[in-house]
């Protein structure tokens, strides 16, 4: 067996795939250089070839409704944001802090688009992020009340440096699975960042949660540390359509 081959079979056998898969170019292309130099080029494509990798997969995890980041957004359509703020944001220096963000505003704002790109932003720094509907959130607390595993729950969603609860405010909550918000939001406030989004104004959260005094509790504890985010302007979704025009 020649030495190349058994080269390539080192390789394969260590799961250097990167260099596998370059090593016949390469050698086509670098007769002059230093080994030296050939090793620190081949392992440095094998490193940036397994951190792309790893951060495709840490998007992938984070469970994202889509994929659209800050350079998708369009902030002329929406002139109340302030793009300085957006961007602060998305320097993720409110992690650190551990501070929340809400995002607040009528359908089509951009909400979900401005709170995807930030966890897209945090989850490619391989910070563990996870993006969640609220009503599939209480559905699960509904879930666990019932079998008496809240607290597994809860840990579950304490254990992500991010978290992203999308849509608060266009389904009532029960009690139980108020309750157990709370306690979520209780268990983060102060050690772990939440980005939020509703279309309520945080004065009628006490209807969402089907009481004020709950709403409160968890309102108190996220807006300590928070940037409240409000848009007010027309849907994206029917930037280019006249949905008042009466004629068919
Ligand atoms: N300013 C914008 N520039 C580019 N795309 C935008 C902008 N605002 C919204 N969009 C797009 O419009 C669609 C709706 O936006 P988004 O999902 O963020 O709405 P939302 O505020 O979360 O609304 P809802 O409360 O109904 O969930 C998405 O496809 C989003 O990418
Ligand atoms: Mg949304």
């Amino acid at each position: 067996m020649s030495n190349y081959i058994r080269l390539t079979n080192n390789l394969e056998n260590l799961k250097l795939n990167k260099i596998q898969e370059i090593i016949p170019s390469y050698l086509d292309e670098n007769h002059d250089k230093s080994l030296i130099d050939c090793l620190l080029d081949l392992t440095d494509a094998e490193i940036a070839f397994r951190d792309e990798r790893a951060r495709k997969i840490n998007i992938m995890v984070s469970s994202f409704p889509y994929h659209k980041t800050i350079a998708d957004f369009d902030f002329s359509y929406q002139p109340t944001i302030d793009k300085a703020k957006i961007l602060d944001l998305i320097s993720l220096r409110f992690i650190d802090k551990k501070s929340n963000i809400i995002f607040v505003g009528s359908p089509g704002v951009g909400k979900t688009h401005l709170a995807t790109s930030i966890g897209i932003e945090a989850a490619s720094q391989r910070i563990s992020t996870y993006f969640i509907n609220f009503a599939v959130l209480m559905e699960k607390f509904k879930e666990a009340s019932k079998e008496n595993r809240v607290e597994k729950v809860i840990k579950h969603y304490l254990k992500y440096t991010l978290l992203i609860i999308d849509e608060i405010g266009y389904l009532p909550v029960d009690k139980d699975a108020s309750y157990a918000f709370f306690q979520l939001i209780a268990a983060r406030y102060e050690k772990r960042p939440t980005i939020l989004t509703t279309n309520q104004s945080l004065p009628k959260w006490g209807q969402v949660f089907g009481d004020p005094v709950i709403a409160n509790a968890i309102i108190d504890r996220l807006v300590h540390h928070c940037d409240i985010i409000k848009i007010t302007g027309n849907s994206y979704r029917i930037k280019d359509r006249n949905i008042f025009d009466t004629e068919d």
